[in-house]
């Protein structure tokens, strides 16, 4: 098969998350590539919308919940705005699953902590869904979730569903002058609300998504709070376009983001020529 032919899938539900960030759940047209498909934590994929071109999103359903993908965006460019116009029944393309993992299977009895920033919790809800599905094999899970106004925090209905359980510890929290009336989160920058709430930190890691200045700021929190670097893992995004490798456009340093991550540890991080 080439390299770059996609899979059909028909969209099958369309869920607005907030007024700019839509999530789409897509089934495979062919029954036999459903049954074979099969994915890990934190990979992703390419996505087209016929005559308008291809994006990059990552796989936002856990692997432990088989035959469908979820992607969720914000239409900031030619194909995320041609995916926004699409309805229920039409048809997209997809081309994966790509890149590296998190090793969710090396985590066994660890106490994790997710910390996410708005639409950074695609990647990172991945993760969450796949411990919660196999809860009994981790210790403590904490999630620390921000985003700038409430109408910014995605996955509205899971974060209710989080909260309710005696086994999940959610703290959610929206910048300042974002909250409403009702609102009883925090109201401050996610790495601030991160160090108030201290996480325990011995034998355990944290999974840390959001834009660049959110993680920025919460690898040192992570760092004062005893995490080790080789216990903080991240995924990047960096324009990337082939997805496996030939292209050369997604490279920071020596490392292609599409193959060597897009996972990466904050000790791989320090390696790269990066902000953060
Ligand atoms: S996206 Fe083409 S080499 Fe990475």
């Amino acid at each position: 098969m080439n390299l770059y032919q996609p899979h059909l899938m028909s969209i099958e539900a369309v869920q607005d998350e907030t007024p700019d960030t839509r999530t789409l759940r897509l089934a495979f047209r062919d029954p036999a590539v459903a049954e074979r498909f099969s994915f890990r934590a934190g990979q992703f994929g390419e996505y087209s919308v016929f005559g308008a071109g291809e994006c990059t999103l990552c796989i936002a359903n856990p692997p432990t919940r088989r035959g469908y993908i979820e992607c969720s965006f914000k239409a900031v460019g030619k194909v995320t705005r041609a995916l926004r116009e699409l309805e229920a029944g039409e048809i997209v393309g997809f081309r994966g699953p790509y890149g590296n993992a998190f090793p969710v299977e090396t985590w066994s009895g660890r106490r994790i902590v997710f910390v996410a920033g708005g639409i950074g919790l695609a990647p990172v809800r991945c993760v969450i869904w796949n411990v919660l599905d196999l809860r009994e094999r981790f210790d403590e899970v904490t999630v620390v979730y921000g985003a700038r106004s409430v109408a910014d925090l995605v996955y509205k209905r899971e974060l209710e569903g989080w909260r309710s359980r005696p086994d999940v510890r959610l703290v959610t929290t929206v910048n300042p002058g974002g909250q409403e009336p009702g609102w009883d989160g925090e109201v401050d920058c996610v790495p601030a609300v991160l160090e108030r709430a201290a996480p325990g930190s011995e034998n355990a890691v944290a999974v840390v998504c959001g834009p660049p200045v959110m993680i920025q700021h919460t690898l040192p929190v992570l760092a004062r709070l005893g995490f080790p670097p080789d216990r903080i893992f991240t995924t990047l995004e960096n324009r990337m376009k082939c997805g496996v490798g030939k292209c050369g456009r997604c490279n920071v340093g020596p490392v292609y983001v599409c193959k060597d991550g897009p996972v990466f540890s904050a000790a791989e991080l320090a390696t790269l020529p990066l902000d953060y």
